[in-house]
Protein backbone atom coordinates (compact mmCIF):
# COMPACT_ATOMS: atom_id res chain seq x y z
CA UNK A 1 0.00 0.00 0.00
CA UNK A 2 0.92 4.04 -1.21
CA UNK A 3 1.63 6.50 1.65
CA UNK A 4 1.81 9.86 1.01
CA UNK A 5 5.26 11.99 2.01
CA UNK A 6 3.32 13.91 4.24
CA UNK A 7 0.12 12.04 5.99
CA UNK A 8 -0.23 9.26 8.48
CA UNK A 9 -2.86 7.72 6.25
CA UNK A 10 -2.54 5.81 3.18
CA UNK A 11 -3.52 7.88 0.03
CA UNK A 12 -7.06 6.29 -0.53
CA UNK A 13 -9.56 8.31 1.25
CA UNK A 14 -9.66 11.36 2.84
CA UNK A 15 -6.12 12.06 4.64
CA UNK A 16 -5.37 14.85 6.64
CA UNK A 17 -1.91 16.63 6.06
CA UNK A 18 1.13 16.71 8.89
CA UNK A 19 0.93 20.06 8.82
CA UNK A 20 -2.74 20.87 9.38
CA UNK A 21 -2.86 18.58 12.98
CA UNK A 22 -4.47 21.03 15.57
CA UNK A 23 -0.67 22.08 18.20
CA UNK A 24 -0.54 19.81 21.31
CA UNK A 25 -0.29 22.26 23.92
CA UNK A 26 2.84 21.97 26.08
CA UNK A 27 0.54 21.55 29.12
CA UNK A 28 -0.99 18.03 27.65
CA UNK A 29 2.75 17.69 26.05
CA UNK A 30 4.24 17.86 29.87
CA UNK A 31 1.27 16.00 31.25
CA UNK A 32 2.35 13.04 28.87
CA UNK A 33 5.54 12.55 29.65
CA UNK A 34 4.87 13.26 33.22
CA UNK A 35 2.28 9.99 32.95
CA UNK A 36 4.99 8.12 30.86
CA UNK A 37 7.60 8.94 33.64
CA UNK A 38 5.33 8.00 36.51
CA UNK A 39 4.43 4.39 34.20
CA UNK A 40 7.96 3.63 33.64
CA UNK A 41 8.94 4.27 37.58
CA UNK A 42 6.22 2.18 38.91
CA UNK A 43 6.72 -0.74 35.88
CA UNK A 44 10.37 -1.09 35.75
CA UNK A 45 11.20 -2.99 38.76
CA UNK A 46 8.39 -5.60 37.41
CA UNK A 47 9.91 -5.88 33.46
CA UNK A 48 13.45 -7.34 35.34
CA UNK A 49 10.65 -10.44 36.92
CA UNK A 50 7.75 -10.59 34.94
CA UNK A 51 8.23 -14.04 33.39
CA UNK A 52 8.19 -15.39 37.33
CA UNK A 53 4.36 -16.76 38.03
CA UNK A 54 2.13 -14.56 40.76
CA UNK A 55 -0.96 -13.17 40.88
CA UNK A 56 -2.65 -10.40 39.31
CA UNK A 57 -1.36 -7.10 40.26
CA UNK A 58 -3.11 -4.36 41.27
CA UNK A 59 -1.58 -0.93 40.31
CA UNK A 60 0.45 0.85 42.83
CA UNK A 61 -0.41 -1.09 45.78
CA UNK A 62 0.73 -4.51 43.90
CA UNK A 63 0.12 -7.49 46.25
CA UNK A 64 -0.50 -5.73 49.40
CA UNK A 65 -4.34 -6.18 49.63
CA UNK A 66 -3.55 -9.95 49.81
CA UNK A 67 -1.10 -9.82 52.65
CA UNK A 68 -4.41 -7.46 54.36
CA UNK A 69 -6.23 -10.44 53.65
CA UNK A 70 -4.33 -13.55 54.47
CA UNK A 71 -1.86 -11.71 56.99
CA UNK A 72 1.94 -13.53 57.17
CA UNK A 73 0.43 -17.21 55.60
CA UNK A 74 -0.10 -14.84 52.54
CA UNK A 75 3.00 -16.59 51.20
CA UNK A 76 1.62 -20.40 51.87
CA UNK A 77 -1.41 -19.44 50.12
CA UNK A 78 0.46 -18.77 47.34
CA UNK A 79 3.15 -20.92 47.44
CA UNK A 80 0.12 -23.40 47.03
CA UNK A 81 -1.06 -21.77 44.11
CA UNK A 82 2.38 -20.85 42.34
CA UNK A 83 4.82 -22.90 43.45
CA UNK A 84 8.08 -22.69 44.81
CA UNK A 85 9.03 -19.63 43.41
CA UNK A 86 7.28 -16.64 42.49
CA UNK A 87 6.61 -12.99 42.46
CA UNK A 88 5.31 -10.70 45.44
CA UNK A 89 4.64 -7.08 44.60
CA UNK A 90 5.08 -5.19 47.86
CA UNK A 91 3.14 -1.68 46.57
CA UNK A 92 5.93 -1.30 43.90
CA UNK A 93 8.49 -3.32 44.57
CA UNK A 94 8.15 -6.69 43.27
CA UNK A 95 9.75 -9.25 45.75
CA UNK A 96 11.11 -13.14 44.38
CA UNK A 97 9.78 -15.17 47.23
CA UNK A 98 11.54 -18.51 47.12
CA UNK A 99 9.40 -21.30 49.50
CA UNK A 100 11.44 -24.40 48.86
CA UNK A 101 14.42 -25.29 51.28
CA UNK A 102 16.84 -26.61 48.28
CA UNK A 103 16.39 -23.34 46.43
CA UNK A 104 16.81 -21.68 50.04
CA UNK A 105 20.56 -23.49 50.00
CA UNK A 106 20.88 -22.15 46.99
CA UNK A 107 20.62 -18.57 47.78
CA UNK A 108 21.59 -18.64 51.15
CA UNK A 109 24.31 -20.65 50.94
CA UNK A 110 25.55 -21.55 47.07
CA UNK A 111 25.55 -18.37 45.64
CA UNK A 112 26.37 -15.89 48.60
CA UNK A 113 28.75 -14.07 46.98
CA UNK A 114 26.09 -13.17 44.71
CA UNK A 115 23.54 -12.57 47.11
CA UNK A 116 25.21 -11.52 50.60
CA UNK A 117 23.14 -8.62 51.04
CA UNK A 118 19.86 -7.86 52.51
CA UNK A 119 17.24 -5.25 50.43
CA UNK A 120 15.94 -2.49 52.73
CA UNK A 121 12.17 -2.77 53.27
CA UNK A 122 10.65 0.42 53.56
CA UNK A 123 9.34 0.62 57.42
CA UNK A 124 13.38 0.36 57.83
CA UNK A 125 14.69 2.74 55.25
CA UNK A 126 11.91 5.41 57.43
CA UNK A 127 14.21 4.44 60.98
CA UNK A 128 18.00 5.79 60.47
CA UNK A 129 17.51 4.01 64.09
CA UNK A 130 18.16 0.76 62.35
CA UNK A 131 19.74 0.96 59.38
CA UNK A 132 23.84 0.91 60.66
CA UNK A 133 23.54 -2.42 62.22
CA UNK A 134 24.80 -5.62 60.99
CA UNK A 135 21.04 -6.67 59.58
CA UNK A 136 21.38 -3.90 56.53
CA UNK A 137 25.35 -3.04 56.20
CA UNK A 138 26.51 -4.34 53.13
CA UNK A 139 29.40 -6.14 51.60
CA UNK A 140 32.83 -5.42 52.93
CA UNK A 141 31.85 -3.48 56.09
CA UNK A 142 29.32 -6.05 56.83
CA UNK A 143 32.08 -9.05 56.96
CA UNK A 144 34.21 -6.58 58.75
CA UNK A 145 31.66 -5.79 61.43
CA UNK A 146 30.24 -9.39 61.78
CA UNK A 147 34.01 -10.86 61.86
CA UNK A 148 34.51 -8.72 64.90
CA UNK A 149 31.83 -9.39 66.84
CA UNK A 150 31.20 -13.18 66.30
CA UNK A 151 33.50 -14.54 69.05
CA UNK A 152 31.04 -13.28 71.72
CA UNK A 153 28.51 -15.98 70.28
CA UNK A 154 31.08 -18.41 70.70
CA UNK A 155 30.13 -21.38 73.12
CA UNK A 156 32.57 -20.69 75.36
CA UNK A 157 31.64 -16.68 75.89
CA UNK A 158 28.19 -18.11 76.42
CA UNK A 159 29.08 -19.81 79.07
CA UNK A 160 30.26 -16.98 80.22
CA UNK A 161 27.35 -15.05 79.82
CA UNK A 162 25.09 -17.55 81.72
CA UNK A 163 25.44 -16.59 85.44
CA UNK A 164 24.08 -13.11 84.36
CA UNK A 165 21.23 -14.64 82.24
CA UNK A 166 20.38 -16.62 85.22
CA UNK A 167 20.09 -13.97 87.50
CA UNK A 168 18.06 -11.84 84.96
CA UNK A 169 15.65 -15.00 84.56
CA UNK A 170 15.78 -15.81 88.10
CA UNK A 171 14.55 -12.42 89.41
CA UNK A 172 11.99 -11.84 87.06
CA UNK A 173 10.49 -15.55 87.25
CA UNK A 174 10.77 -15.97 91.20
CA UNK A 175 6.95 -14.45 92.13
CA UNK A 176 4.78 -14.27 89.13
CA UNK A 177 1.15 -12.90 90.16
CA UNK A 178 -0.54 -16.25 90.00
CA UNK A 179 -4.11 -16.86 90.03
CA UNK A 180 -6.61 -18.67 88.44
CA UNK A 181 -8.87 -15.93 87.96
CA UNK A 182 -6.30 -12.96 87.05
CA UNK A 183 -4.57 -12.77 83.82
CA UNK A 184 -0.91 -11.78 82.78
CA UNK A 185 -0.23 -11.30 79.57
CA UNK A 186 2.79 -13.02 79.44
CA UNK A 187 4.45 -11.29 75.90
CA UNK A 188 4.83 -8.06 77.91
CA UNK A 189 6.67 -9.93 80.50
CA UNK A 190 8.66 -11.73 78.07
CA UNK A 191 9.97 -8.44 75.94
CA UNK A 192 10.71 -7.13 79.49
CA UNK A 193 13.11 -10.08 80.29
CA UNK A 194 14.82 -10.77 76.68
CA UNK A 195 15.36 -6.87 77.00
CA UNK A 196 17.36 -7.24 80.27
CA UNK A 197 19.48 -10.16 79.49
CA UNK A 198 20.70 -8.83 76.14
CA UNK A 199 20.98 -5.42 77.61
CA UNK A 200 23.43 -7.35 80.22
CA UNK A 201 24.90 -9.07 77.57
CA UNK A 202 25.07 -6.59 75.29
CA UNK A 203 26.22 -3.42 77.18
CA UNK A 204 26.76 -4.68 80.65
CA UNK A 205 23.70 -2.85 81.57
CA UNK A 206 21.04 -3.75 84.15
CA UNK A 207 17.58 -2.02 82.54
CA UNK A 208 15.61 -3.51 85.22
CA UNK A 209 12.79 -4.04 83.87
CA UNK A 210 11.26 -7.78 84.24
CA UNK A 211 12.18 -7.36 88.16
CA UNK A 212 9.29 -6.85 90.60
CA UNK A 213 8.21 -3.58 90.26
CA UNK A 214 9.97 -1.36 92.99
CA UNK A 215 8.28 0.89 95.37
CA UNK A 216 7.05 4.19 93.84
CA UNK A 217 10.38 6.73 92.71
CA UNK A 218 12.81 4.62 93.97
CA UNK A 219 15.98 4.38 91.89
CA UNK A 220 17.03 0.93 90.32
CA UNK A 221 21.29 -0.21 90.38
CA UNK A 222 21.24 1.40 87.14
CA UNK A 223 20.97 4.95 88.52
CA UNK A 224 17.19 4.86 86.56
CA UNK A 225 13.76 5.48 88.50
CA UNK A 226 10.46 3.43 87.74
CA UNK A 227 8.87 5.86 85.54
CA UNK A 228 12.44 6.14 83.07
CA UNK A 229 12.14 2.22 83.33
CA UNK A 230 8.59 1.95 82.01
CA UNK A 231 9.04 5.02 79.69
CA UNK A 232 12.23 2.99 78.14
CA UNK A 233 9.64 -0.06 77.77
CA UNK A 234 7.09 1.63 76.22
CA UNK A 235 9.74 3.52 73.96
CA UNK A 236 10.96 0.01 72.70
CA UNK A 237 7.68 -1.45 72.48
CA UNK A 238 6.90 1.44 70.26
CA UNK A 239 9.67 1.32 68.10
CA UNK A 240 9.45 -2.14 67.52
CA UNK A 241 6.07 -2.47 66.61
CA UNK A 242 5.62 0.60 64.50
CA UNK A 243 7.95 -0.92 61.66
CA UNK A 244 4.67 -2.42 59.94
CA UNK A 245 5.09 -4.45 56.50
CA UNK A 246 1.53 -3.73 55.47
CA UNK A 247 -0.45 -0.23 54.93
CA UNK A 248 -0.75 0.02 59.08
CA UNK A 249 2.06 1.69 59.32
CA UNK A 250 3.15 5.85 59.80
CA UNK A 251 2.16 7.09 56.47
CA UNK A 252 5.74 7.45 54.99
CA UNK A 253 6.06 4.24 55.66
CA UNK A 254 3.53 3.74 53.64
CA UNK A 255 4.30 5.76 50.84
CA UNK A 256 7.77 3.94 50.95
CA UNK A 257 5.88 1.05 50.02
CA UNK A 258 3.65 2.72 47.38
CA UNK A 259 5.89 5.22 45.73
CA UNK A 260 9.67 4.36 47.19
CA UNK A 261 10.87 7.97 45.81
CA UNK A 262 8.25 10.08 47.95
CA UNK A 263 9.06 8.65 51.19
CA UNK A 264 12.01 10.42 52.54
CA UNK A 265 10.92 13.31 51.60
CA UNK A 266 7.20 13.12 53.45
CA UNK A 267 8.99 11.73 56.19
CA UNK A 268 11.32 14.79 56.54
CA UNK A 269 7.98 16.97 56.43
CA UNK A 270 5.83 14.56 58.92
CA UNK A 271 8.71 14.28 61.51
CA UNK A 272 7.90 18.02 62.19
CA UNK A 273 4.48 17.88 62.39
CA UNK A 274 3.43 17.04 65.93
CA UNK A 275 1.08 14.64 66.14
CA UNK A 276 1.55 12.39 62.67
CA UNK A 277 2.28 8.98 63.55
CA UNK A 278 6.11 10.24 61.82
CA UNK A 279 6.86 12.46 64.35
CA UNK A 280 5.65 9.66 66.51
CA UNK A 281 8.28 7.70 65.69
CA UNK A 282 10.68 10.25 65.00
CA UNK A 283 10.27 11.04 68.30
CA UNK A 284 10.60 7.79 70.18
CA UNK A 285 13.55 7.05 67.89
CA UNK A 286 15.41 10.24 69.00
CA UNK A 287 14.79 9.66 72.77
CA UNK A 288 15.93 5.85 71.76
CA UNK A 289 18.91 7.38 70.41
CA UNK A 290 19.86 9.66 73.26
CA UNK A 291 19.46 7.19 75.88
CA UNK A 292 21.90 4.63 73.68
CA UNK A 293 24.12 6.89 72.73
CA UNK A 294 24.54 7.85 76.16
CA UNK A 295 24.93 4.39 77.27
CA UNK A 296 27.95 4.07 75.02
CA UNK A 297 29.64 6.66 75.51
CA UNK A 298 30.19 6.71 79.47
CA UNK A 299 31.64 3.03 78.55
CA UNK A 300 33.94 4.57 76.03
CA UNK A 301 34.93 7.06 78.71
CA UNK A 302 35.24 4.46 81.50
CA UNK A 303 37.07 1.72 79.61
CA UNK A 304 36.72 -1.25 81.92
CA UNK A 305 39.42 -3.71 81.09
CA UNK A 306 37.92 -7.11 82.27
CA UNK A 307 34.31 -6.94 81.10
CA UNK A 308 33.45 -9.07 77.90
CA UNK A 309 30.02 -7.48 77.14
CA UNK A 310 29.01 -6.95 73.48
CA UNK A 311 29.84 -3.26 73.50
CA UNK A 312 32.99 -3.26 75.30
CA UNK A 313 34.00 -5.94 72.72
CA UNK A 314 33.64 -3.67 69.58
CA UNK A 315 35.05 -0.68 71.59
CA UNK A 316 38.15 -3.54 71.91
CA UNK A 317 38.06 -4.25 68.35
CA UNK A 318 37.60 -0.58 67.49
CA UNK A 319 41.53 0.05 68.82
CA UNK A 320 42.89 -3.27 67.22
CA UNK A 321 45.28 -2.91 64.39
CA UNK A 322 42.90 -5.22 62.21
CA UNK A 323 39.72 -3.66 62.10
CA UNK A 324 39.77 -0.51 59.67
CA UNK A 325 39.54 2.53 61.98
CA UNK A 326 35.91 4.29 59.97
CA UNK A 327 34.62 0.59 60.68
CA UNK A 328 33.21 1.41 64.25
CA UNK A 329 32.04 5.09 64.33
CA UNK A 330 30.09 5.97 67.31
CA UNK A 331 26.79 5.77 64.92
CA UNK A 332 27.53 2.32 64.12
CA UNK A 333 28.26 1.04 66.96
CA UNK A 334 24.71 2.87 68.93
CA UNK A 335 23.38 1.31 65.52
CA UNK A 336 24.83 -2.25 66.31
CA UNK A 337 23.84 -1.95 70.57
CA UNK A 338 20.38 -0.85 69.29
CA UNK A 339 19.97 -3.40 66.93
CA UNK A 340 21.07 -6.00 69.43
CA UNK A 341 18.50 -5.09 72.00
CA UNK A 342 15.95 -4.91 68.64
CA UNK A 343 17.26 -8.33 67.28
CA UNK A 344 17.35 -10.22 70.17
CA UNK A 345 14.04 -9.26 72.70
CA UNK A 346 11.57 -9.24 70.25
CA UNK A 347 12.10 -12.16 68.60
CA UNK A 348 13.02 -14.14 72.19
CA UNK A 349 10.32 -13.04 73.80
CA UNK A 350 7.86 -14.20 70.91
CA UNK A 351 9.48 -17.47 70.72
CA UNK A 352 9.30 -17.59 74.47
CA UNK A 353 5.35 -16.54 74.95
CA UNK A 354 4.69 -19.23 71.99
CA UNK A 355 5.96 -21.96 73.43
CA UNK A 356 3.74 -21.18 76.86
CA UNK A 357 1.02 -20.93 74.75
CA UNK A 358 1.37 -23.93 72.76
CA UNK A 359 2.63 -26.40 75.71
CA UNK A 360 -0.46 -24.96 78.06
CA UNK A 361 -2.68 -26.52 75.37
CA UNK A 362 -1.11 -29.40 74.67
CA UNK A 363 -1.10 -31.65 78.30
CA UNK A 364 0.64 -34.48 76.84
CA UNK A 365 3.44 -32.14 75.82
CA UNK A 366 3.29 -30.76 79.07
CA UNK A 367 3.51 -34.18 81.12
CA UNK A 368 6.70 -35.24 79.00
CA UNK A 369 8.38 -31.85 79.69
CA UNK A 370 7.93 -31.43 83.35
CA UNK A 371 9.06 -34.87 83.85
CA UNK A 372 12.28 -33.90 81.76
CA UNK A 373 13.01 -30.91 83.38
CA UNK A 374 11.78 -32.30 86.78
CA UNK A 375 14.27 -35.21 86.12
CA UNK A 376 17.36 -32.98 85.66
CA UNK A 377 17.80 -32.45 89.17
CA UNK A 378 16.87 -30.64 92.36
CA UNK A 379 15.39 -27.71 91.27
CA UNK A 380 17.97 -25.37 92.75
CA UNK A 381 20.69 -26.82 90.73
CA UNK A 382 21.23 -24.77 87.76
CA UNK A 383 22.33 -26.20 84.24
CA UNK A 384 25.12 -25.48 82.93
CA UNK A 385 26.13 -24.25 79.09
CA UNK A 386 26.98 -27.76 78.41
CA UNK A 387 23.37 -29.01 80.19
CA UNK A 388 21.34 -27.06 78.32
CA UNK A 389 22.97 -28.05 75.09
CA UNK A 390 23.03 -31.81 76.00
CA UNK A 391 20.77 -32.65 79.03
CA UNK A 392 17.11 -31.36 77.40
CA UNK A 393 16.66 -33.42 74.35
CA UNK A 394 12.36 -33.11 74.79
CA UNK A 395 12.83 -29.49 75.05
CA UNK A 396 14.94 -29.12 71.85
CA UNK A 397 12.15 -30.13 70.28
CA UNK A 398 9.38 -28.30 71.82
CA UNK A 399 11.42 -25.42 70.66
CA UNK A 400 11.98 -26.55 67.30
CA UNK A 401 8.20 -27.46 66.86
CA UNK A 402 7.07 -23.65 68.17
CA UNK A 403 9.34 -21.93 66.27
CA UNK A 404 8.05 -23.62 63.19
CA UNK A 405 4.67 -23.37 64.19
CA UNK A 406 4.95 -19.80 65.05
CA UNK A 407 7.95 -18.69 62.71
CA UNK A 408 8.78 -15.21 64.39
CA UNK A 409 10.81 -14.27 60.83
CA UNK A 410 8.44 -15.61 58.35
CA UNK A 411 10.92 -13.70 55.27
CA UNK A 412 15.23 -13.74 55.44
CA UNK A 413 15.37 -11.10 53.18
CA UNK A 414 18.37 -11.04 49.72
CA UNK A 415 18.85 -8.88 47.26
CA UNK A 416 20.97 -9.82 44.36
CA UNK A 417 23.71 -7.72 43.25
CA UNK A 418 24.49 -9.64 39.92
CA UNK A 419 22.11 -11.46 37.40
CA UNK A 420 21.54 -14.78 38.89
CA UNK A 421 19.48 -17.79 37.25
CA UNK A 422 17.28 -19.06 39.85
CA UNK A 423 14.74 -21.91 39.65
CA UNK A 424 15.23 -21.81 35.99
CA UNK A 425 14.59 -17.99 35.86
CA UNK A 426 17.01 -15.12 35.09
CA UNK A 427 16.73 -12.34 37.77
CA UNK A 428 18.59 -9.54 37.12
CA UNK A 429 21.26 -7.39 39.63
CA UNK A 430 19.15 -5.88 42.07
CA UNK A 431 16.24 -8.13 42.29
CA UNK A 432 15.10 -9.06 45.95
CA UNK A 433 14.81 -12.40 46.47
CA UNK A 434 13.39 -13.39 49.97
CA UNK A 435 13.89 -16.84 51.52
CA UNK A 436 10.00 -17.65 53.17
CA UNK A 437 10.83 -19.86 56.16
CA UNK A 438 7.31 -19.52 57.07
CA UNK A 439 5.78 -20.89 54.18
CA UNK A 440 8.30 -23.95 54.34
CA UNK A 441 7.21 -24.37 57.74
CA UNK A 442 3.58 -25.31 57.16
CA UNK A 443 4.26 -27.37 54.19
CA UNK A 444 3.02 -30.85 54.55
CA UNK A 445 5.62 -31.70 51.50
CA UNK A 446 7.69 -30.94 54.59
CA UNK A 447 5.93 -31.39 57.71
CA UNK A 448 3.17 -33.71 57.76
CA UNK A 449 -0.04 -32.57 59.25
CA UNK A 450 1.57 -29.41 59.37
CA UNK A 451 -1.18 -27.21 61.70
CA UNK A 452 -0.91 -30.08 64.38
CA UNK A 453 2.05 -28.94 67.07
CA UNK A 454 3.77 -31.94 67.22
CA UNK A 455 7.39 -31.44 69.34
CA UNK A 456 7.44 -35.52 68.11
CA UNK A 457 7.92 -34.83 64.85
CA UNK A 458 11.59 -33.48 65.72
CA UNK A 459 12.45 -36.49 67.49
CA UNK A 460 16.02 -37.51 65.88
CA UNK A 461 15.07 -40.95 65.55
CA UNK A 462 11.96 -40.51 63.60
CA UNK A 463 11.37 -41.23 60.28
CA UNK A 464 9.71 -37.62 59.54
CA UNK A 465 13.26 -36.53 60.98
CA UNK A 466 15.37 -38.37 58.88
CA UNK A 467 13.92 -37.67 55.84
CA UNK A 468 13.02 -33.79 55.93
CA UNK A 469 15.11 -31.77 53.78
CA UNK A 470 18.35 -30.06 55.93
CA UNK A 471 17.16 -26.67 55.01
CA UNK A 472 13.15 -26.98 55.76
CA UNK A 473 13.33 -25.94 58.62
CA UNK A 474 15.69 -22.65 58.80
CA UNK A 475 13.96 -19.89 61.74
CA UNK A 476 17.30 -18.30 62.37
CA UNK A 477 17.88 -18.33 58.21
CA UNK A 478 20.65 -19.61 56.38
CA UNK A 479 24.13 -19.77 55.50
CA UNK A 480 27.01 -16.81 56.24
CA UNK A 481 24.43 -14.15 57.18
CA UNK A 482 22.43 -16.58 59.14
CA UNK A 483 21.31 -15.36 62.89
CA UNK A 484 24.31 -14.28 64.59
CA UNK A 485 22.31 -14.75 68.44
CA UNK A 486 21.12 -18.20 67.49
CA UNK A 487 22.61 -20.21 69.91
CA UNK A 488 22.88 -17.00 72.68
CA UNK A 489 19.05 -17.25 72.20
CA UNK A 490 18.49 -20.79 72.56
CA UNK A 491 19.99 -20.81 75.64
CA UNK A 492 18.55 -18.02 76.78
CA UNK A 493 15.10 -19.68 75.83
CA UNK A 494 15.55 -23.05 77.42
CA UNK A 495 17.17 -21.15 80.64
CA UNK A 496 13.83 -19.07 80.89
CA UNK A 497 11.55 -22.40 80.18
CA UNK A 498 13.46 -24.46 82.92
CA UNK A 499 12.71 -21.83 85.37
CA UNK A 500 9.30 -21.12 84.51
CA UNK A 501 8.07 -24.63 84.23
CA UNK A 502 9.95 -25.50 87.29
CA UNK A 503 7.66 -22.86 89.10
CA UNK A 504 4.52 -22.62 87.32
CA UNK A 505 1.99 -23.96 85.18
CA UNK A 506 0.50 -21.82 82.36
CA UNK A 507 -3.32 -21.68 80.94
CA UNK A 508 -5.06 -19.87 78.57
CA UNK A 509 -7.13 -16.61 79.91
CA UNK A 510 -10.84 -17.00 78.47
CA UNK A 511 -9.86 -13.57 77.21
CA UNK A 512 -7.75 -14.63 74.67
CA UNK A 513 -8.58 -14.86 71.33
CA UNK A 514 -8.92 -17.91 68.97
CA UNK A 515 -7.02 -18.39 67.09
CA UNK A 516 -4.23 -15.77 68.28
CA UNK A 517 -3.82 -12.86 66.27
CA UNK A 518 -0.57 -11.73 64.50
CA UNK A 519 0.58 -8.50 63.63
CA UNK A 520 3.48 -8.36 61.32
CA UNK A 521 5.84 -6.18 61.84
CA UNK A 522 9.54 -6.08 61.16
CA UNK A 523 9.22 -9.83 63.40
CA UNK A 524 5.41 -11.23 63.97
CA UNK A 525 3.83 -9.73 66.91
CA UNK A 526 0.89 -10.55 68.74
CA UNK A 527 -2.05 -8.23 68.39
CA UNK A 528 -3.38 -8.75 71.58
CA UNK A 529 -0.70 -10.29 73.31
CA UNK A 530 -0.58 -13.63 75.17
CA UNK A 531 -2.72 -13.74 78.36
CA UNK A 532 -2.04 -16.39 80.28
CA UNK A 533 -2.99 -17.55 84.10
CA UNK A 534 0.02 -18.79 86.41
CA UNK A 535 -0.62 -21.31 88.31
CA UNK A 536 2.26 -22.37 91.16
CA UNK A 537 3.22 -25.76 91.19
CA UNK A 538 2.44 -27.32 94.51
CA UNK A 539 5.18 -28.99 95.28
CA UNK A 540 8.48 -30.00 93.39
CA UNK A 541 8.69 -33.76 92.73
CA UNK A 542 11.67 -35.83 91.41
CA UNK A 543 10.15 -37.75 88.37
CA UNK A 544 11.89 -40.54 87.41
C1 LIG B 1 14.35 -16.67 68.80
C2 LIG B 1 15.25 -15.76 68.60
C3 LIG B 1 15.74 -15.29 67.27
C4 LIG B 1 15.30 -15.56 66.00
C5 LIG B 1 14.14 -16.46 65.59
C6 LIG B 1 16.14 -14.85 65.08
C7 LIG B 1 16.00 -14.89 63.70
C8 LIG B 1 16.85 -14.25 62.83
C9 LIG B 1 16.77 -14.35 61.40
C10 LIG B 1 15.73 -15.16 60.64
C11 LIG B 1 17.75 -13.59 60.88
C12 LIG B 1 18.06 -13.40 59.39
C13 LIG B 1 19.00 -14.49 58.97
C14 LIG B 1 19.30 -14.55 57.50
O1 LIG B 1 19.19 -13.55 56.81
O2 LIG B 1 19.65 -15.65 57.02
C15 LIG B 1 18.49 -13.02 61.98
C16 LIG B 1 19.59 -12.20 61.83
C17 LIG B 1 20.21 -11.59 62.89
N1 LIG B 1 19.96 -11.79 64.23
FE1 LIG B 1 18.59 -13.02 65.02
N2 LIG B 1 17.07 -14.15 65.79
C18 LIG B 1 16.87 -14.40 67.12
C19 LIG B 1 17.61 -13.91 68.17
C20 LIG B 1 18.67 -13.05 68.06
C21 LIG B 1 19.47 -12.56 69.16
C22 LIG B 1 19.31 -12.98 70.62
C23 LIG B 1 20.38 -11.69 68.64
C24 LIG B 1 21.46 -10.90 69.31
C25 LIG B 1 21.98 -11.22 70.42
C26 LIG B 1 20.15 -11.65 67.20
C27 LIG B 1 20.87 -10.87 66.33
C28 LIG B 1 20.78 -10.96 64.96
C29 LIG B 1 21.61 -10.18 64.05
C30 LIG B 1 22.63 -9.14 64.45
C31 LIG B 1 21.27 -10.59 62.76
C32 LIG B 1 21.88 -10.07 61.45
C33 LIG B 1 23.05 -10.97 61.10
C34 LIG B 1 23.82 -10.53 59.86
O3 LIG B 1 23.27 -9.90 58.98
O4 LIG B 1 25.01 -10.86 59.78
N3 LIG B 1 19.12 -12.48 66.89
N4 LIG B 1 17.93 -13.43 63.16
Amino acid sequence: MAFSENTLQPVIGAAIPLTTLPPISPLILTMLALLAGALLYLYTPYWGVRRLPGPPTVPLVGHLPLLAKYGPDVFSVLAKRHGPIFRFHMGRQPIVIVADPELCREVGIKKFKDVSNRSIPSPISASPLHQKGLFFTRDTRWSIMRNSIISVYQPSHLSYLLPSMQTVIDSATLSLPSSEEEDITFSNLSLQLATDVIGKAAFGFDFGLSRPRSAAGSVHEGGHSDDQVSDFVKQHIYSTTALKMDLSGSFSIVLGLLVPILQEPFRQILRRIPGTTDWKVDQTNQKLSRRLDGIVAKRMKEKEPGSKDFLSLILRARESETVPKNAFTSDYISALAYEHLLAGSATTSFTLSSILYLVAEHPEVEKKLFREIDGFGPHDVTPTSHDLQHKFPYLDQVIKEAMRFYTVSPLVAREASREIELGGYHLPKGTWVWLAPGAIAKDPKHFPEPEKFCPERFDPDCDEEKQRHPYAHIPFGIGPRACIGKKFAIQEIKLSLIHLYRRYVFRHSPNMEKPLALDYGIVLNFKHGVKLRVIKRPCIHLVN
